[in-house]
């Protein structure tokens, strides 16, 4: 049951990335070009950090999928794809494990396949200390990401239903793993508020995955035959409103912000990465490319969004992934009326 449920999660995440229209709020992100302060191309770096973790690139593959024989296979594919890009990787949710220990070489095949990279178990903010242990010890992780997707649990009919022991709980784990904790949302972003709890609660690093790409209320709404749950599609905030909303909460409590969700082109990236984002994921566009073109597409693909990244940093004037803060930014459109409103200077 949990099985099909993964390969239906792959199946209309893909069916929705091919239909997706082209403008998110990214578009509403515009670097001011000054043309004669270009960087040395040879003189960037493009290793960053999350709080203690290294990271020799600024981009990850996002947790998606295991716990089916086909979804295994993907998990095999991105792991090659990490270790011969160098990119980071997320593991999907290895709750089913837990159910049905014939699927952990699902997970580890991620791991198995890219011994020396980084690589992050995920559990969901369910999961138990124990659970918690046992899926770092799996994938020998280097941090363990913890998805909060309470819009997607109502969606779904079978979905989780109580919520508010969450914070607890992740703070039970953030205290009991020796590995660093990676709170993310699923693609319905988060507030500069859902930052600061969070770091009250102990945790150091948060993906603020926010709308504008896979959009899980459409996916379980597509699962579903109980009533018509619709109105819930496009809930949240995006990628770019969560990174302006909370980094001076991230800056002043010493939170590393991650970024996904929405995340179309080498120049969303950058855009991310200009707003505070110390590295950025991508989910359902890397896995429509794997799906449609293969593994060596998408190889090509992401060795090209680092060259372009490494392009764009240096026309920027930089020579960082830090130094990219430094770019004059000019925002418009539906971020700059939500910034007004909200009182996001
Ligand atoms: C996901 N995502 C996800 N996230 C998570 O933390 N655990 C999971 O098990 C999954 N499963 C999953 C399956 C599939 C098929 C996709 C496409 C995505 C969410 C993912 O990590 C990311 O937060 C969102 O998809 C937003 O990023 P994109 O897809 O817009 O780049």
């Amino acid at each position: 049951m949990s099985g099909d449920r993964k390969d239906d999660h792959v199946r209309l995440a893909t069916e929705q990335n091919r239909e997706r229209g082209r403008l998110n709020e990214f578009d509403d992100v515009r670097f001011v070009h000054h043309a004669l302060g270009a960087a040395d191309l040879d003189a960037v770096s493009l290793s960053t950090h999350a709080g203690p973790l290294r990271l020799p690139l600024p981009l990850y593959i996002n947790g998606m999928t295991g716990g089916s024989e086909s979804t295994a296979l993907i998990n095999r594919d991105l792991g090659i794809v990490a270790r011969e890009t160098g990119v980071a990787i997320a593991s999907g949710s290895m709750s089913p494990v837990f159910k049905d220990r014939s699927t952990i070489g699902g997970f580890q095949t991620i791991r198995d396949a890219n011994p020396h990279g980084t690589v992050f178990a995920n559990l969901s903010a369910n999961a138990s200390v124990e659970n918690a242990r046992a899926a770092v010890d799996i994938m020998s992780a280097d941090a363990l990401q913890i998805h909060i997707n309470s819009v997607q649990e109502i969606v779904m009919p079978e979905g989780d239903r109580a919520f508010s022991h969450w914070p607890e709980n992740i703070a039970r784990i953030v205290e009991a793993l020796d590995v660093p904790v990676i709170v993310k949302e699923v693609g319905f972003g988060m507030s500069g508020d859902t930052v600061a709890q969070l770091s009250e609660l102990g945790v150091g690093i948060v993906d603020v995955s926010g709308r504008g790409g896979t959009d899980f209320a459409a996916i379980e709404n597509a699962r579903r035959t109980a009533t018509d749950f619709s109105i819930l599609s496009g809930w949240g905030q995006s990628a770019v409103v969560g990174l302006l909303d909370a980094r001076d909460a991230a800056e002043h409590a010493n939170v590393s912000l991650l970024a996904s969700g929405g995340v179309r082109t080498p120049l969303d990236a950058v855009r991310a990465l200009a707003l505070g984002a110390q590295a950025v994921g991508v989910a359902g566009s890397f896995l429509r490319l794997l799906k449609d073109e293969g593994i060596d597409a998408l190889i090509e693909e992401i060795s090209r969004w680092t060259d372009q990244i490494r392009s764009l940093i240096a026309l920027l004037g930089q020579v960082s992934v830090a130094g990219l803060a430094e770019t004059d930014i000019v925002i418009t459109g539906d971020v700059r009326d939500f910034c007004i409103a909200r009182g996001i200077d």
